[in-house]
């Protein structure tokens, strides 16, 4: 059977490892902030080739965090994509600030730097790419347009580990880079877990301490932060998994490789892609999608839509977005269907599921 993404296989090499790792753990009684956590930022940072990195419960706390963190005035503008998960847009809100939404670039994921400066007002404090499906947003030029203007970027990398964008790994683009560490990511925890790297020194100390609820030291507390560690065991696990992220993400590119060269059919639209994208999803668009779903569903080629809603269809956010429209964001919310992209995923099935689409 073909399954979306089987992460018990893709670990299966260093179960025994990890069990060993949760097992001393356990025994050492050391679960909040053991060293374990530490020696996985390091091993981050130096991934990413930033100067620090702060582990923290989530993705959606890690953006949270970040934007916290900068002490903007209430209501500040965050100009974010309309195609990306709730927890991008949810950030902005939780964090006190508003978002402003720019529509995507077009037949590729990520924001249109167009949009971005249309959108730009006299209240804008933070531009927030995302990297969405592993595709690299135009960082340089989104650099360009806020240049000087006391605009922040923070980046989403929440699906681009390991990216590489002229020569410079994700994460190491923006003032803040922000990570899920979810289970299913390129680079996934075995439960909820999230990382930020900067090279601001000023805002590691602040993120850092606020993380751990405001304090660096025991019963001191000197900001209202959050409870947002990340786990010892997790650390642990994201330690041993982050050896394998490379060579995954080599088997997702010759994945999209071979459904970008063999997929042929008019129905079926490709999106570009950005060089070295990591292709956490590989997403086609489709008029005809009920119908293709269902094509796969009888071949049993499992799929996923990412995202069913562009942010302003969201039912909580709607009411923020009265009648606005992102037409290129709602494409894909409308004619999306991820296809499997499990680094490892046989030829066999490759074919199976090129042959399938090709003959719908
Ligand atoms: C683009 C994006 N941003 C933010 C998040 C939120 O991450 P988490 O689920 O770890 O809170 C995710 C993950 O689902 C994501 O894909």
């Amino acid at each position: 059977m073909i399954k979306f993404l089987d992460i018990t296989k893709q670990d299966k090499k260093i179960h025994k490892l990890i069990f060993n790792d949760i097992k001393r753990i356990i025994l050492k009684n050391n679960f909040i902030l053991g060293e374990e956590v530490f020696k996985f930022e390091e091993s981050f940072a130096r991934y990413c080739n930033t100067k620090y990195a702060i582990g923290c419960a989530n993705g959606t706390d890690a953006l949270t965090i970040a934007l916290k963190v900068l002490d903007l005035p209430k209501n500040s503008e965050v100009i974010i994509p309309a195609m990306t998960y709730c927890s991008t847009a949810f950030a902005v809100i939780n964090a006190g600030l508003k978002p402003v939404l720019a529509d995507i670039e077009k037949s590729s994921p990520t924001i249109s730097c167009d949009e971005i400066k249309k959108k730009i007002t006299k209240n804008t404090r933070v531009v927030m790419p995302v990297h969405l499906y592993g595709s690299v947003a135009k960082i340089n030029d989104i650099k360009k347009i806020i240049k000087n203007k006391k605009i922040f970027l923070i980046d989403d990398c929440s699906q681009a580990h390991g990216a590489i964008y002229k020569g410079k790994k994700i994460g190491s683009l923006g003032d803040i880079s922000c990570f899920s560490l979810y289970p299913g990511k390129n680079l996934g925890a075995y439960g909820d877990a999230g990382i930020i790297t900067t090279n601001n020194k000023i805002l590691y100390e602040k993120i850092k301490n606020f993380r751990n609820l405001g304090s660096d030291i025991k019963f001191v507390h000197t900001q209202i932060g959050f409870n947002s560690r990340l786990d010892t065991i997790q650390a642990a696990i994201l330690s041993r998994k982050i050896k394998f992220l490379d060579s995954n993400n080599k088997k997702r590119q010759s994945i999209a490789k071979f459904y970008s060269q063999n997929l042929k059919n008019n129905k079926i639209i490709k999106l570009n892609y950005s060089k070295n994208c990591v292709y956490h999803q590989y997403v086609i668009l489709t008029k005809d999608k009920n119908k293709l779903v269902s094509i796969m569903k009888k071949n049993q080629i499992p799929f996923g839509f990412h995202y069913p809603s562009s942010i302003n269809q969201i039912d909580s956010l709607k009411s923020n977005f009265k009648k606005m429209k992102f037409p290129l964001s709602e494409k894909i919310a409308n004619e999306g269907i991820s296809l499997p992209i499990d680094p490892n995923l046989s030829k066999v099935n490759l074919i199976k599921i090129v042959r399938v689409l090709n003959s719908f």
